[in-house]
């Protein structure tokens, strides 16, 4: 068999025809991988995102929250550090548990941090994550490196007392 990967041609001998398969599910995956069986590095201090970073596309990355221990330095913060992205618009799809450093996510949630917007743990969720040894979050982060465009379908949906949850104050 001839696989052609860019402009070179690679050469495969099988000891079965390539077509004799059970069946295909008809997907086009280039590559499956379950998230359960993603393991993140953890440290003491802060680790920084490329740890959670699981694949590496040319328009975009894919990072998976797992469940995991947070940093162990006695004096560690595990919440994040504020922060605006330079290059990149956030898309993050909250799957499971409780992800610590946002409030007013529910489970299935997904937000948009277009690049160059700063965001990070509303106020009090820095302090409320100090002690917390570890997080069963599971979440799943897109980051584009060209602008994304809403449909009328995403406004639609959106929930407009999500940029308040920053605000000091709000009762929660
Ligand atoms: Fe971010």
């Amino acid at each position: 068999m001839r696989v052609k990967v860019r402009d070179r041609l690679s050469r495969h001998v099988l000891d079965h025809h390539p077509f004799d398969v059970i069946g295909w599910d008809g997907y086009l995956y280039p590559w499956i991988f379950n998230i359960e069986d993603f393991e993140p590095i953890t440290g003491r201090l802060h680790m920084p995102p490329p740890i959670h970073q699981t694949f590496d596309a040319h328009n975009f990355v894919v990072c998976s929250f797992v469940p995991r221990l947070f940093d162990y330095h006695p004096e560690g913060i595990p919440a994040p550090y504020n922060h605006s992205n330079i290059q990149s618009d956030e898309v993050l799809y909250y799957a499971e548990g409780n992800f610590m450093s946002r409030k007013g996510i529910d489970r299935s949630d997904i937000s948009l941090h277009p690049f160059g917007l700063p965001h990070g743990p509303q106020p009090g969720m820095t302090e409320a994550s100090i002690g917390k040894s570890e997080t069963q979050e599971l979440a799943v982060m897109v980051d584009t490196f060209h602008p994304l465009n809403l449909t009328k379908q995403a406004t639609e949906m959106e929930k407009p007392e999500y940029m308040s949850t920053w605000l000091e104050g709000d009762g929660e």
